[in-house]
């Protein structure tokens, strides 16, 4: 039941100068509950109706005509203030929950249109950094809250699977590799022999140029070059595979830079006969001075191409197949430049949707305050985090919870959704710091206490054992903490749809852990297994509903939520 709706159209009965959709948009919800439920400010209609706000607010106040949905109107300086008749609100709130159950909060707004997210991307044989994980973590939730409103995504892993570090690595591999430590520790290793490349290479700078010399070995076809190249890649796929279950996160396609080789030289032309490529001492770009930008670099002098020419190939390829509606990248903020860049080329091109492909960045990880170093740290670190955290839970359940059925598998569920809840906190711009105490406490604004908000709501209802339907009575609910609760249920729709205007998975993180808290403070206050059956079964229904919403919360971050823990 939407109340905003509601009141807009009341409203709308009195002022003409608004449109229902923009009296929508106007209406406020205050952050002091004394100041009502909701807020309608008058200060838009000032100029039109030649008059102060407060005078304005007035007038309406006596005018309007509520309904059964609103008890009173107030008005407070320039603004109306409108109190929800709590009984009713109650009953549609939880009538509401309890039909839809896991879809309540799920739309239709995006039905028909297509979504291309291109996330996490890593790199093969360079390092997978907590950035990576980070870009899988967001691109993953972003996913989900675009289907649950009725987008059709694509996720697409822009692997960088093509590249001149190929040729450093097979330089490395042909002089100090092993087939068999490929094969076991892949990303570890191929990282070993690259970062091995580059001490050797400071010493024997010749090696650069056999390096080079691969790579373009490889762009030629070459067979050798190009086995050694698949291998490195199935072996790093294979290994990336077992971190993405880890997180439980899936792609529609694992279609990697590579993938566009034989696309480019298509878009080459194009780009030429649009009379937008320049050379520059035998290499290729688009100027973009005009655009105070540094140009667009397509093609090297070796004839190599670059990872901006991949990026426009796949962005027209994905518009050809996909016909998105959008199309996201989410990398970090370091890559602002590049995607500027290159926007600007399509732009350039003379496709009109240039408008609707968009960079989503990301701000860094630290670790414990320390900045996360490049190259060998990372791999480790990784690692570290994703079994470290699965194993720190295990530990605390020993202490608090040793009989627990399904050990295992709540530890693993406790301990990633403490990284992705972690990593989700926060605007993603905003640099982040990952710290064991902060990620795994259960206490606090954390993964882990709002799993366990969402586990102590089941047992009360496993303990309750009757079913619980919409028929309650709302009288029972009409104290002010359990209007908290319920205010915050009912604006969960509004941030789901929120998060994804903005791109923006935390405004759910922060939306849950509000819902938790305030939870926390209604379970406090009221006993919910008490003697009188009607105040019983009302109670209830709050906690069926605290639960639904939590659940469908931590889904849409990518979170599972253990029924026990
Ligand atoms: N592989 C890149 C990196 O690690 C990220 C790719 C992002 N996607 C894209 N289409 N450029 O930085």
């Amino acid at each position: 039941m939407d109340f905003k709706a509601m009141l807009s159209d009341i409203l709308s009965k009195e002022i003409q100068e608004l449109t229902k959709e923009e009296l929508l948009l106007t209406i406020e919800i205050p952050k002091n509950a004394d100041m009502g439920d909701f807020a309608f400010p008058c200060f838009k209609l000032s100029k039109a109706y030649r008059k102060a706000p407060n005078m304005i607010a007035q007038d309406l106040a006596e005018k309007i005509t509520l309904t059964e949905a609103f008890d009173k109107v107030e008005v407070a300086g320039g603004y109306l203030n409108f109190f929800v008749n709590r009984k009713y609100f109650a009953q549609e709130i939880i009538g509401e929950i309890i039909n839809r159950g896991d879809k309540y909060g799920s739309q239709e707004i995006g039905a028909g249109n297509v979504i291309c997210i291109d996330f996490s991307a890593p790199n093969v044989a360079k390092p997978f950094h907590v950035g990576h994980l980070r870009s899988t973590v967001i691109g993953n939730s972003l996913y989900r809250i675009y289907e649950f409103l009725g987008y059709n995504c694509v996720g697409i892993n822009h692997l960088g699977d093509w590249g001149t570090q190929f040729g450093k690595v097979i330089v490395a591999y042909k002089n100090w590799g092993n087939k068999e430590e490929i094969e076991k520790e892949p990303i570890k290793t191929l990282l070993d022999l690259y970062v091995k490349f580059h001490d050797e290479a400071e010493l024997n700078p010749e090696l650069e140029n056999e390096a080079r010399n691969w790579f373009v070995k490889m762009e030629k076809g070459d067979e050798e070059a190009l086995s050694l190249w698949e291998w490195f890649s199935s072996e790093t796929i294979k290994e990336l595979k077992k971190i993405y279950r880890l997180l439980n996160v899936e792609f529609d396609y694992y279609s990697g830079e590579s993938f566009y080789n034989d696309k480019m030289e298509a878009i080459l032309e194009e780009l030429k006969s649009k009379n937008l490529l320049k050379d520059s001492e035998g290499a290729v770009l688009i100027d973009l001075e005009e655009y105070n930008m540094p140009p667009c670099l397509v093609q090297k002098k070796d004839g190599s191409t670059l990872y901006a020419t991949r990026d426009i190939t796949a962005a027209i390829y994905r518009k050809n197949t996909f016909n998105f509606y959008k199309c996201l990248y989410v990398t970090d903020y370091s890559q602002n430049l590049h995607f500027a860049q290159w926007f600007k080329v399509i732009d350039l091109m003379g496709y009109p949707w240039a408008e609707d492909i968009i960079h989503v960045p990301f701000g860094r990880v630290s670790h414990e305050g320390r900045r996360i170093q490049t190259r060998k740290g990372n791999v480790v670190l990784l690692e570290e985090v994703m079994t470290g955290a699965v194993e720190r839970v295990k530990e605390i359940i020993g202490e608090k919870n040793p009989n627990l059925e399904n050990k295992e598998e709540v530890a693993k569920d406790i301990g990633i959704g403490a990284v992705i809840f972690n990593d989700l906190s926060n605007n993603r711009i905003k640099d982040i710091s990952f710290s064991w105490e902060t990620a795994f406490s259960f206490e606090g604004e954390t993964g882990p206490y709002v799993q366990y908000t969402h586990a102590r709501s089941s047992s009360v209802l496993r303990k309750a054992d009757i079913d619980v339907t919409a028929e309650i009575n709302g009288a029972a609910l009409t104290d002010d903490v359990t209007l908290a609760v319920l205010k915050l249920i009912q604006q969960f729709p509004e941030a789901i749809i929120d998060a994804q205007r903005k791109n923006e998975p935390s405004i759910i993180t922060r939306h849950i852990i509000d819902i938790a808290q305030s939870f926390n403070r209604f379970y406090h206050d009221h006993p919910i297994l008490v003697e009188d059956e009607e105040v019983k079964k009302a109670r209830l229904a709050v906690v069926f509903a605290v639960k639904q919403v939590l659940k469908t919360g931590l889904y849409l971050l990518g979170i599972k939520a253990p029924e026990k823990m």
